[in-house]
């Protein structure tokens, strides 16, 4: 079944800048098309998944086999009772992890074979894919270095770990090119951002209502007007010096509505 609303994920490994990224690209989302936009995450994008999501990464060692069906069970509950009824609704769903990351983690981190750990999530799910699924790749020392505070059980897993899972979601990328875009996460916070938002609205069909969005911020000039030079805009809140590619009003400091991201700042 298809739906009136998008659905986007974001991947990629601890400190890749996905929480950072999601949240400016819902906010510019939900100004140029209008729609309501939904950030959610997961683990942990509902009262139980929240639960599912302590016991997952702040309990004691978990079983592979017991923490891939952790995950899953908390992925069916957020699709049937938070991203299907959005997307519905019409909204722009964006998810902070989804799907791929129990392959990324639980098959190539862990070893279970990749076939079991997507295939639990696809029942889990009743098939539902992203729309686009934006990877977020970069080395995982770099993105470690950027992380502080106690690291979680996954992210104590170690470079091995990391680095296998960075393979896997960048094979699973290649095989599956018109789902994914992938976005070099080492690259400047507002580059990244630019580069999102362009590859998002090729991707969802966006780019006729993105153009029409920057005709209305910057209306074209009738012949013979002489254009003077733009006062000096007040900075957008929210990104230090604005974004750079020419998108309309830049971003704002807030405004994204059913923001579900809550609890720790993953
Ligand atoms: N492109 C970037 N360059 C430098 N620093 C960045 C960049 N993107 C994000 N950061 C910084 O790195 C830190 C981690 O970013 P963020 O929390 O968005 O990553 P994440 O992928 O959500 O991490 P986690 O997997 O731990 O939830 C933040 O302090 C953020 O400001
Ligand atoms: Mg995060």
């Amino acid at each position: 079944m298809t739906f009136p609303g998008y659905f986007v994920s974001f991947e990629g490994g601890d400190g890749s800048g996905k929480t950072t990224q999601a949240r400016l690209l819902g906010q510019w989302l939900g100004e140029v098309t209008g729609r309501e936009v939904v950030l959610t995450r997961e683990p942990g994008g509902t009262p139980l998944g929240a639960e599912l999501r302590r016991l997952v990464l702040h309990g004691d060692h978990v079983d592979a086999r017991a923490e891939a069906l952790l995950y899953a069970a908390d992925r069916a509950h957020h699709v049937a009772t938070v991203v299907r009824p959005a997307l519905a609704r019409g909204a722009v769903v964006i998810t902070d992890r989804y799907l791929d990351s129990s392959v990324a983690y639980q098959a190539g981190g862990r070893e279970l074979s990749e076939e079991d750990v997507e295939g639990l999530s696809l029942w889990a799910t009743h098939g539902l894919l992203p729309d686009v699924t934006v990877l977020l790749d970069v080395d995982p020392e770099v993105s470690a270095a950027r992380l502080s505070g106690e690291p979680d059980r996954l992210e104590r897993a170690g470079q091995d770990f990391h680095r296998r899972a960075r393979e896997t979601f960048l094979r699973r990328a290649a095989a599956e090119p018109a789902r994914w875009v992938v976005i070099d996460a080492a690259a400047p916070l507002e580059d990244v951002q630019a580069q999102i938002r362009v590859d998002v609205a090729a991707r969802l069909d966006l780019t006729p209502v993105v153009e029409e969005a920057a005709a209305v911020a910057a209306p074209e000039l009738p012949p013979g007007t002489v254009s003077e030079p733009a006062e000096e805009l007040d900075e957008p809140e929210g990104v230090a010096g604005g974004l750079p590619g020419g998108f309309p009003g830049g971003v704002p400091g807030d405004g994204v509505a059913g923001d579900a991201v809550a609890g720790d700042a993953r």
